[in-house]
């Protein structure tokens, strides 16, 4: 039998307030409670957290000059898709609105179209590659998401091939079913709907699923279809996920709570009137500031969400159009910049906040003891992370306790402990 492995004598550990242990989600107002003290983890061979004092049975792994923190969580990613399109982003940095590229055929449907043309394995190729470069980022756990299939055919499509990816990867996958995304061609939006609520049960029966998403926007859906979907999950039993307050403001984020959505996610157009209708609820707020940078939005009332309480979290919305970025410390330091944030806020909408939108909060997002040890040595004190904008500070990543990845400068550290 091996021996347990302690990272041992890191110069910073992130952990949760110790009366919070045991907690799947944190208002954002106690992300100061947060420590990021010297110490050592210590991981079972199991491939979880067993404590934080190394002893004399243990392999040590050398932490001196790291900081240690939880994997990274995406929860807003939409993997699966196939090419990129550098062509929009050049339209859009010359001023074209991205609702009249998608008029005139791009956007989304650019992106179904291209996904409609390609063979699985050329889809699985990318979208793996990119689990891949995410993973050297420090993300030990995504959400992959359907949305370019624009069809029954294609969506269920979408969703086997999430399924797929998540299979052959090494963190673990979230499947959101993102049935109502743009509106396929000969459909209006409640007519669409009536296909996606006759899809329900093959989308339970035989995808990944645990969530239902929509796009409320001007060239997407509209707070009628919103509720719709939010009657829909409870039906099925899944979680509701909805892309609101985006390009503009509908008010949807009453409508989203009140349709028990899981989260609101972007929100650059939220109004900051509609905050008090998260406060104290079980809906989170999702928040993008790549996508806000990248299509030059309005930023969200992030400060006053943290201020207020709201349970926030950070993603990357990885896609061809809005925001192809993989990387989440490039995220945390746009949020710290953008939002007004300090680096634990980030970190706590990285970690333990993602997992719970992504409702794997038991198991990851904290350093805690029964915790999978999904684990991130940086090459850098975590005050680092937003100021050295665009630096990777990832030095391994362990996943369940394995050592997934490990950067050649730092490779002698696991030497002496295999
Ligand atoms: O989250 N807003 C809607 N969906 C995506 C963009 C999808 C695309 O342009 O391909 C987003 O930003
Ligand atoms: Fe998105």
């Amino acid at each position: 039998m091996s021996a347990p492995i302690a990272l041992s004598g890191a110069a910073e550990l992130l952990r949760l307030p110790p009366d919070a242990e045991s907690a799947e989600r944190l208002p954002q107002s106690r992300a100061g409670e947060l420590t990021l003290e010297p110490g050592d983890v210590v991981v079972s061979d199991e491939g979880l957290i067993a404590g934080f004092e190394a002893d004399s049975s243990c392999r040590r792994v050398d932490c001196a000059g790291l900081s240690v923190l939880p994997g990274l969580v995406d929860c807003h990613t939409h993997l699966p898709f196939v090419g990129w399109r550098a062509q929009e982003y050049a339209r859009r940095v010359a001023g074209e609105p991205y609702e009249a590229i998608a008029r005139s055929g791009g956007g989304i449907r650019a992106s179904a179209r291209a996904l409609a043309d390609a063979a699985d394995t050329q889809v699985l190729d990318q979208a793996r590659a990119l689990a891949a470069e995410m993973l050297r980022h420090g993300t030990t756990a995504f959400e992959a998401k359907s949305g370019y299939g624009l069809s029954v055919a294609g969506e269920l499509r979408a969703l086997r091939l999430a399924g797929e990816l998540a299979a052959g990867v090494e963190q673990p996958v979230a499947v959101t079913a993102l049935l109502a995304h743009a509106i396929p061609d000969g459909h209006t939006a409640a007519g669409w709907m009536d296909e996606v609520e006759g899809m329900l049960g093959a989308v339970c029966a035989h995808t990944r699923a645990q969530a239902l998403d929509i796009f409320v926007e001007s060239v997407a859906f509209s707070n009628d279809e919103l509720t719709r979907m939010g009657a829909l999950a409870r039906e099925h039993g899944l979680a509701l996920r909805a892309h609101v307050e985006q390009l503009s403001s509908y008010g949807s984020v009453p409508v989203a709570v009140a349709a028990g959505a899981r989260s609101v996610d972007h929100l650059s157009c939220m109004p900051a009137a509609d905050i008090p209708a998260l406060v104290g609820t079980e809906c989170a707020a999702v928040l993008l500031p790549g996508a806000e940078f990248i299509g030059a939005e309005h930023t969200p009332p992030a400060r006053e969400l943290a201020d207020a309480g709201v349970v926030c979290a950070l993603a990357t919305d990885l896609n061809p159009g809005t925001s192809p970025i993989v990387s989440l410390p490039l995220i945390a330091g746009l949020a710290v910049r953008r939002y007004g944030w300090t680096v634990k806020e980030a970190l706590l909408a990285l970690t333990l906040n993602a997992a719970w939108v992504i409702g794997r909060s038991r198991e990851l997002g904290a350093l805690t003891v029964g915790r999978r040890a999904d684990v991130l040595l940086l090459d850098c004190p975590a005050g680092h992370i937003p100021y050295r904008f665009g630096h990777n500070p990832v030095a391994a990543v362990l996943v369940a306790g394995v050592p997934v990845w490990v950067r050649e400068d730092h490779r002698w550290r696991f030497e002496g402990s295999a």
